[in-house]
C-alpha cells in the first residue's frame, strides 16, 4: 500500500499487471525495461511523477522491480530487514521502514536479486554484478572487557557562590570509562553528578576550552589519558590563580583582554586601496616563520603556570598573549611591526618574563613562549630584526 501511494502509476494497466505478474512468481524484467523504455519517451501521469524528470522515472521502474522480485524470492527480507531500504531509497523519493529491534534479529537478506544489504540505501541496477563472496578469513574476536570492576577515585574541586570552596571525590570503573580524563568528567556528570561544572567542546585539543589543573600540571583534559593504576587517584583543579566561576570553570576574562590589547589582527597601512581588491602575497618561507606560533589554541595553560603572571597577572601580558604579540610583529604581511613594538616598551607587560620556563613545559600543544618571548625582546632591543618580506602585496596595485 505504501508502494501504491507512493507510485501512483502502478495502478495505471501495465503496473496492476505488473503487480500480478510478480505476485505470482513470474520474471517481469523483460517487460519492465520495455515500460521503461516507453516512460522514458512519454508523458507520465499521476500526482507523484508529475514534476519528476525522466530519468528518476526509469530509476523508480527499475527499484519497484528490484523490491518486489526480492518480496517474491527473498522470504520476506526485504520488508523488515535493511532490504526494505531499498524500497524507500532516494531514487523512489520514499521514507524507509521503520526497523524492528530488540526480539529477533531482522531476517538475512536474500542472495541474488534480493533488496539485501549491500543495496541498502541504492536502487540496485539491473545488470549489478553479484555481491563479493563472504570473506573467509574470521574476523578477530572483540576485545574481552574484563568482569571485575577497577575503581578509581577523581578527587575535584567544588565550589559555587556563597559557599566554602572543597573537593569531592567520586569513584569511577575504569571499565565503563574512556581513557581520557574528559571521559572520566562526563560520565561523573552524566551519572552520578549533574551540577559537576566544567568546559569543553571539541573533545580533541583544539578548542581549548577543558584547560585544568590535572595532577599538579596546567594541561587539557581531553587529551590526557587517566592513569591505569587505580591506587592512584586523580586530582583536578581549575587553571591556578585565577578566579573561579564556577567549579573548574576559571574567568578568563582578563586574558581575553589582554589578548586583544594586542590587536590581533592583520594590520596594513594602505587598507582603503587593498580592502577585498586582492590577496596579500607571501612567501613560503615567509610563512614557515609562522609555525609554532598559529598553533596556539589560547588554553591559557602556559599563563596560568608563570609564576610572573601569578604574581603581576594585572600588568604582565603572560606567556600565551606575549606569543601572540610575536606572531603579528613577524608576520611577513603586517604593516604595524613599529606600533606593536612600541606598545610592548614597558617595564611590566613584557619584561616580567625571567626565562624560568613553566609555559613552554606544560603547553599542552608543545608550543615554545619562551623562545617566543626572548625573540621579543631581542626585536625591542636591536638584537634582531625583522626581515624583509620576499613577497610585495604592492606589485599587485602598480599602475593601478
Ligand atoms: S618563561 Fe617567562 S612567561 Fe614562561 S613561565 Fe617563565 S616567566 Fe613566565
Ligand atoms: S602557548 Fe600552548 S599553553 Fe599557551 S595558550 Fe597557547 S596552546 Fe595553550
Ligand atoms: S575539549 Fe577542546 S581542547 Fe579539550
Amino acid at each position: 500500500m505504501i508502494l501504491m501511494r507512493r507510485q501512483p502509476w502502478l495502478l495505471s494497466r501495465p503496473g496492476a499487471w505488473l503487480l500480478k505478474g510478480l505476485a505470482a512468481g513470474e520474471d517481469v524484467s523483460e517487460p519492465v525495461s520495455r515500460l521503461a523504455a516507453a516512460m522514458s519517451t512519454a508523458a507520465i501521469s499521476g500526482p507523484a511523477m508529475a514534476t519528476a524528470p525522466t530519468v528518476s522515472a526509469i530509476s523508480a521502474v527499475s527499484v519497484v522491480s528490484q523490491s518486489f522480485q526480492s518480496r517474491a524470492q527473498g522470504a520476506g527480507g526485504g520488508w523488515q530487514g535493511a532490504g526494505g531500504r531499498a524500497l524507500g531509497g532516494s531514487a523512489a523519493g520514499g521514507t524507509a521502514p521503520r526497523r524492528r529491534y530488540g526480539g529477533d534479529p531482522a531476517p538475512a537478506p536474500a542472495a541474488g536479486t534480493g533488496g539485501g544489504g549491500a543495496a541498502a540505501g541504492k536502487p540496485p541496477a539491473g545488470n549489478a554484478p553479484p555481491p563479493p563472496p563472504p570473506s573467509s578469513a574470521p574476523s578477530p574476536p572483540p576485545k574481552a572487557k574484563s568482569a571485575n570492576p577497577r575503581m578509581k577515585s577523581f578527587e575535584i574541586y567544588r565550589w559555587k557562590p556563597g559557599e566554602q570552596p572543597q573537593t569531592q571525590t567520586y569513584s569511577v570503573d575504569l571499565e565503563k570509562c574512556g581513557a581520557m580524563v574528559l571521559d572520566a568528567l562526563i560520565k561523573i556528570k552524566n551519572e552520578m553528578d549533574p551540577t559537576l561544572t566544567f568546559r569543553r567542546s571539541c573533545r580533541e585539543g583544539i578548542c581549548g576550552s577543558c584547560a585544568m589543573n590535572i595532577n599538579g600540571t596546567n594541561t587539557l583534559a581531553c587529551v590526557s589519558h587517566i592513569d591505569q593504576d587505580e591506587s592512584k587517584c586523580c586530582r583536578i583543579y581549575p587553571l591556578p590563580h585565577l578566579y573561579v566561576v564556577r567549579d573548574l570553570v576559571p574567568d578568563l576574562s582578563q586574558f581575553y583582554d589582554q589578548y586583544r590589547s594586542i590587536q590581533p589582527w592583520l594590520q596594513r597601512k594602505d587598507l582603503k586601496r587593498e580592502a577585498g581588491s586582492a590577496q596579500y602575497l607571501q612567501s613560503v618561507e615567509d610563512r614557515l616563520v609562522l609555525d609554532g606560533l598559529y598553533e596556539c589554541i589560547l588554553c591559557a595553560c602556559c599563563q596560568t603556570a608563570c609564576p610572573s603572571y601569578w604574581w603581576n597577572s594585572n600588568k604582565y601580558l603572560g606567556p600565551a598573549v606575549l606569543m601572540q604579540a610575536f606572531r603579528w610583529v613577524i608576520d611577513s604581511r603586517d604593516e604595524a611591526t613599529e606600533q606593536r613594538l612600541d606598545f610592548l616598551k614597558d617595564p611590566w607587560k613584557l619584561y616580567r618574563c625571567h626565562s624560568i620556563m613553566n609555559c613552554t613545559n606544560t603547553c599542552p600543544k608543545h608550543l615554545n613562549p619562551a623562545r617566543a618571548i626572548i625573540q621579543l625582546k631581542q626585536l625591542l632591543v636591536g638584537l634582531k630584526k625583522k626581515e624583509k618580506p620576499q613577497l610585495q602585496t604592492d606589485a599587485l596595485f602598480k599602475g593601478k
